[in-house]
């Protein structure tokens, strides 16, 4: 429950002892190019515009042909950011904006990257650049996507291009962002592009996209030795909804199924043992060396978390969601539990062996309302305090954590929900594409300039 003195706050409270205060903790904003670009006549369709026009995909039945015009508007976004006073910019790669279908580079879309980076830099903000957050260029879709391991080569080869083509403008690279919604959601229970259902489908697109990971890696090692390169995965916490040993085993089953699946393979260079309890036709096809590729060496792992889900026994899966959620949610109907962002990071600490950590999204959609020019999201702003908090207490108990990044800059195209889900600490009129701050998007800023070093 919010505490009555989070309710009236309007600036973020971190203790003067915390690391988060320290010069080389980076804090953030984050993007991706699908959810604000727009822009898509002069690039390549992807699988999000085709998943679009499909009756019933998107709740409001929108797109992003416009989205947040920031292909258009990307200087007074820079603006924006730089009025942030944050240190660093998490933004995606459009895939289909940057590639053409022979397999060059389409120069325009080049171009409109290079003049963000550049933009981005003359302003001293860091570009930490995910080459694939979902929109895969339909072509390739079409011939399997990520069901097809040739996918994974596409994908070397285009961040060989692009990589080469920013030089050293970039100061961190994640090959992906939460490859479990690209397999899972997308080629599994089909709610996002490109829609594909089946139980078959999503550990075999998540091998290719694990793959696809491990390739780039090489040729960012290559291409970019300076950069800081790694991945970006999403972890829910898995809770039982007792003590119960059969709920116990539940939570724990779909915590091998959402979030070691990813990290496993990653870190370990292999499969959870859920790999040999699963159907055969359901195993992904590893090829001799695979699991090396995909293990090699990462600089950092970003760490994207928003909510925890709680499991019961199932008799048919053996597992099964619980849908009665006791905590306040978000406009996403996801409980708001800070707590499990510490325990979650304490968890991963003391399971693997890791890489310095950056949380990479972290942030709620709140039922925002705009009242004389003002955006009041008190709910927002108390969410950021307390799971700010909650990488607090990871740190001190020995985490190596690195940075923060908010999700997000600004309100945008929230996939399955359309434009009706706002997560930004900007409010988008989408009618007028004015950007207004908002009340949590004032105090992240207050508190991002005045930490010590910068007074
Ligand atoms: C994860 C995704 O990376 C991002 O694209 C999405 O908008 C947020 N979570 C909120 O759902």
């Amino acid at each position: 429950m919010l505490t009555e003195s989070l309710t009236n706050q309007t600036q973020l409270q971190i203790p003067g002892d915390s690391s988060l205060l320290s010069p080389d903790f980076t804090f953030g904003v984050a993007t991706a190019s699908f959810q604000i670009e727009g822009g898509a006549d002069t690039r390549l369709e992807s699988i999000w515009d085709r998943f679009c026009q499909q009756p019933g995909a998107i709740r409001d039945s929108s797109d992003g042909l416009v989205a947040c015009d920031h292909y258009n508007l990307w200087q007074q976004d820079i603006d924006l950011i730089a009025s942030l006073g944050v240190d660093a910019y998490r933004f995606s790669i459009s895939w289909p904006r940057v590639m053409l279908q022979n397999g060059q580079l389409n120069q325009q879309g080049i171009s409109f990257y290079l003049n963000l980076l550049d933009g981005l830099l003359a302003k001293g903000i860091k570009p930490y650049v995910t080459l694939y957050h979902w929109d895969l260029p339909q072509y390739l879709e079409d011939q399997g996507g990520w069901l097809n391991r040739e996918t994974a080569y596409q994908f070397k080869h285009y961040v060989d291009l692009v990589s080469q083509a920013f030089g050293d403008k970039v100061y961190s690279y994640s090959t992906l962002n939460e490859p479990f919604c690209s397999s899972y959601l997308g080629y599994e229970i089909g709610i996002h592009a490109p829609g594909l259902k089946s139980p078959k489908f999503g550990k075999k697109a998540a091998h290719h996209l694990l793959l696809a990971h491990g390739l780039a890696m090489e040729v960012l090692a290559k291409n970019s030795p300076n950069s800081m390169n790694g991945i970006v995965l999403n972890f829910t916490p898995c809770h039982s909804l007792t003590d119960e040993p059969q709920d116990i085993n539940a939570a724990q089953l779909a915590d091998q199924h959402f979030n070691q699946w990813y990290i496993k393979p990653l870190i370990d260079g292999q499969y959870p043992a859920l790999i040999n309890e699963i159907p055969l036709d359901h195993r992904p096809d590893i090829v001799d060396g695979d699991m090396d590729i995909i293990s090699a060496a990462m600089d950092y792992m970003g760490v994207n978390y928003y909510t925890r889900e709680i499991y019961q026994t199932d008799m048919q899966n053996g597992f099964a969601k619980v849908t009665e959620k006791p905590l306040p949610l978000t406009d996403m109907g996801w409980e708001i539990y800070p707590q499990g962002l510490t325990e979650l990071l304490l968890d991963l600490h003391n399971t693997y062996k890791l890489p310095p950590i950056y949380i990479t999204e972290n942030g709620a959609a709140m039922p925002d309302k705009m009242l004389d020019n003002k955006v009041d999201d008190q709910d927002r702003l108390s969410y950021y305090q307390t799971h700010l908090m909650a990488v607090d207490s990871a740190i001190r108990q020995g985490v190596n954590i690195k940075g923060y990044f908010a999700w997000s800059l600004m309100d945008n195209f929230e996939w399955a929900e359309g434009y009706v889900k706002r997560f930004g600490i900007v409010y988008v009129d989408y009618q007028t594409q004015q950007r207004t701050i908002k009340t949590s998007g004032k105090a992240y800023r207050d508190f991002v300039t005045s930490r010590p070093h910068l007074i």
